[in-house]
């Protein structure tokens, strides 16, 4: 049986992989986001409307588009063990995406605006495996955790204050994957025990031989950080 992109043989994985079929626009890769976010969730996981002002030092809950957590997912080698926190969770796209594809271990998002971690609750709540919790990154125990996601949730400063508890906090090895750190990659550089495992650009949508076109304005820089703790 042939593998889909998303990681699986069958099931809604493959509808995840039908509704990309044929997107050709910015506006067609939005809608069919939203369409996998409905299959998985049972509604958009995009907040639009719902956003309220950022708290300070706190940037907007845009998601992740899925063809680029799905692309991020493949590089973090998870395995029964694992458990993921996506920082700054928004209402859940990192953890719909991980069940579209099935993923193993777990994932736990973490997010300061209470409303939207309370949309991310409510749909998770049926789902093994996920789990949401409200409230600021800055704020938890950090230790059970093996690999991190951030997608931009917040400027260098508080991005500086996550690193410092991360570093306290961290078990032997932790891997972090930091999706448009255009302005903050900087932030890891001369940090003891940090070394890039790989970075990139997310700039189009380019999937089998359809026609490729801009998903942003200028390239989404990525870096994909190993943190090794001396013991
Ligand atoms: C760009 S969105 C990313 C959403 C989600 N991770 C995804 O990839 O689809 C950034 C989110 O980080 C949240 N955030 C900002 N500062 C935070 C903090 N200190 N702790 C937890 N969440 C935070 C914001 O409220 C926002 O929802």
């Amino acid at each position: 049986m042939a593998m889909s992109a998303w990681g699986a043989p069958t099931g809604l994985e493959r509808t995840a992989e039908q509704l990309y079929e044929g997107v050709s626009t910015r506006e067609g890769l939005a809608a069919a986001d939203i369409a996998i976010d409905r299959l998985i969730a049972g509604v958009p996981l995009d907040p639009g409307e719902l956003r309220a002002p950022c708290a300070p030092g706190a940037h907007a809950p845009t998601p992740t588009p899925y063809f680029i957590a799905r692309d991020l997912y493949a590089k973090m080698d998870l395995d029964g063990s694992s458990h993921v926190l996506d920082v700054g969770c928004g209402m859940g796209r990192m953890l719909a995406c991980h069940a579209a594809m099935r993923l193993p271990g777990r994932v736990t998002g973490v997010e300061l605006d209470a409303e939207l971690a309370a949309r991310a609750a409510a749909w998770t709540r049926a789902h093994d495996g996920l789990a949401v919790v409200s409230g600021s990154a800055l704020d938890m125990p950090l230790s059970s955790y093996t690999h991190f996601y951030l997608f931009n949730p917040f400027d260098s400063a508080v991005l500086a204050r996550f690193l410092d508890t991360l570093e306290r906090e961290a078990g032997a090895s932790v891997l972090l994957v930091h999706m448009s750190d255009n302005g903050e990659n900087y932030a890891y550089l001369g940090r003891p025990g940090w070394k890039l495992r790989e970075e990139g650009f997310f700039h189009e949508f380019c999937e089998g031989r359809r026609r490729s076109f801009e998903v942003y304005g200028c390239p989404q820089h990525y870096s994909i950080w190993k943190l090794e703790r001396a013991r």
